[in-house]
């Protein structure tokens, strides 16, 4: 999933011959899963048309103040182009506007746009070589940087002019990865190793039968989502669920069936991880033995011998060096109080109470109601919230926790 997914994205056009390469840019940031909505300036319209860009973003574009083309003439408002943006895409960027950006001559709308906007600006600069090192030029850019605008350096190559030297606009692919990196790198779990389990686990009986529970996984499924968009890398390690993380690089799923295969996986990589959140609704105890053959029916009765599984979460708890660990409790009684006991029981820093006396709140529900407890005994009380908007708050309660 990009971090530029859902996000309101203007992609500001000036007149420079590299104007061509800004209809794929708009696909590369829609198939983001960006809105993208465009602003010209109005010489940019004789290098690619508004039809084009219009037709990719799903968007009017906009190039001059006032819209003649409407059916009651409109003015076109900078300042609601300027809030509406998440981030504001410059490219390409010529001399002339970095140098009208730097003075604030706001005579066209794109320019205008960029001194209402609030959101960041990125600027993809395209010109010819000499230009492009002029000291003019030079200056104009540390300006920029200076006003908190990020640059995405332009490349060497082959220029329009024929010149071989620096200052083509970097390739649409370059620009959408280069914002992407840097805008992953603000978010407050970059660089963070994230360790999940979640789902039930069924114990096999014989090669057929299982005993497994009600666990549908949804919880620690928006977990590891909710980490991978803070910018953790995540592995998330599941017992048998229909869940999905499609379209999230940054999660590594590792699937398991038993309690003891999600304890063995979970100790493969622990060591190396800086968080650990046990979601899961692993099974307490397995059938001491399973049998090779289905079972037959026969008697009135059977009787199946269970052995204790390991807990897993305990064993984290033991073997804790830095990592910052959180475990579940589902309680039907003395819900507080058992979930202390837990919490120091298993060495955690903080567990995540869920009663299944709470409407709405539990197995297989898409919504949660969760209470916080954390080592310090601070009691955090959420309303009822989907389980992603839980898995949210869960995320944000360990970034403000975690040192
Ligand atoms: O002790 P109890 O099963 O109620 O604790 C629940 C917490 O412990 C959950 O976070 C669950 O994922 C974890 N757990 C575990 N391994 C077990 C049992 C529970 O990791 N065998």
């Amino acid at each position: 999933m990009s971090v530029l997914s859902g996000k309101n994205i203007l992609l500001g056009v000036t007149a420079g011959i590299a104007a061509y390469k800004t209809a794929h840019l708009t696909r590369l940031l829609i198939k983001a899963g960006a809105q993208v909505r465009v602003v010209m300036t109005p010489r940019a319209v004789e290098f690619v048309t508004p039809l084009t860009l219009s037709t990719l973003s799903k968007n009017p574009v906009v190039y001059e103040f006032i819209n003649h083309d409407a059916e009651k003439e409109m003015w076109n408002s900078h300042v609601e182009l300027g809030l509406w943006a998440d981030y504001y895409i410059i490219a390409p960027a010529t001399a002339n506007t970095i140098s009208k950006m730097v003075k604030g001559t706001a005579d066209n709308l794109l320019i205008a746009t960029y001194l209402s906007a609030k959101c960041p600006v990125y600027v993809a600069p395209a010109m010819d070589l000499d230009m492009y090192r002029h000291p003019s030029t030079r200056d104009n850019l540390d300006a920029l940087s200076s006003f908190g605008n990020v640059i995405i350096p332009a490349e060497s190559g082959e220029l329009a002019s024929g010149l071989i030297g620096e200052g083509r606009m970097a390739e649409p692919e370059t620009i959408v990865a280069f914002i992407e990196q840097h805008l992953v790198q603000k978010l407050p779990l970059f660089g963070k190793k994230v360790l999940i389990t979640a789902g039930p686990t069924y114990e096999l009986i014989d090669p057929v039968r299982f005993i497994g529970n009600l666990s549908s996984g949804k919880m620690g499924f928006e977990l590891a989502k909710a980490a991978a968009d803070f910018g953790a890398e995540v592995i998330l390690i599941s017992g048998p669920s229909h869940q999905s993380i499609e379209g999230y690089t940054q999660i590594k799923r590792v699937d398991v069936m038993s309690a003891q295969n999600m304890y063995d996986s979970v100790f493969q990589s622990y060591a190396g991880v800086d968080i650990a959140i046990a979601a899961a609704a692993v099974a307490d105890y397995r059938p001491e033995n399973v049998a090779d053959q289905k079972i037959k029916k026969s008697d009135e009765t059977l009787s199946i011998k269970l052995v204790k599984n390991p807990d897993i979460l305990a064993g984290m708890g033991k073997e804790k060096k830095n990592q910052f660990l959180v475990g579940f409790a589902l309680e039907t009684e003395n819900e507080l109080a058992n979930a202390q006991s837990k919490l120091i029981k298993k060495n955690l820093d903080f567990i995540v109470l869920n009663s299944l006396q709470d409407p709405g709140a539990g197995f297989k529900t898409d919504t949660n109601k969760i209470t916080i407890i954390d080592k310090f005994d601070c009691i955090t009380e959420f309303t009822l919230q989907t389980k992603k908007e839980v898995a949210k708050n869960i995320l944000n309660m360990i970034v403000k926790n975690f040192k």
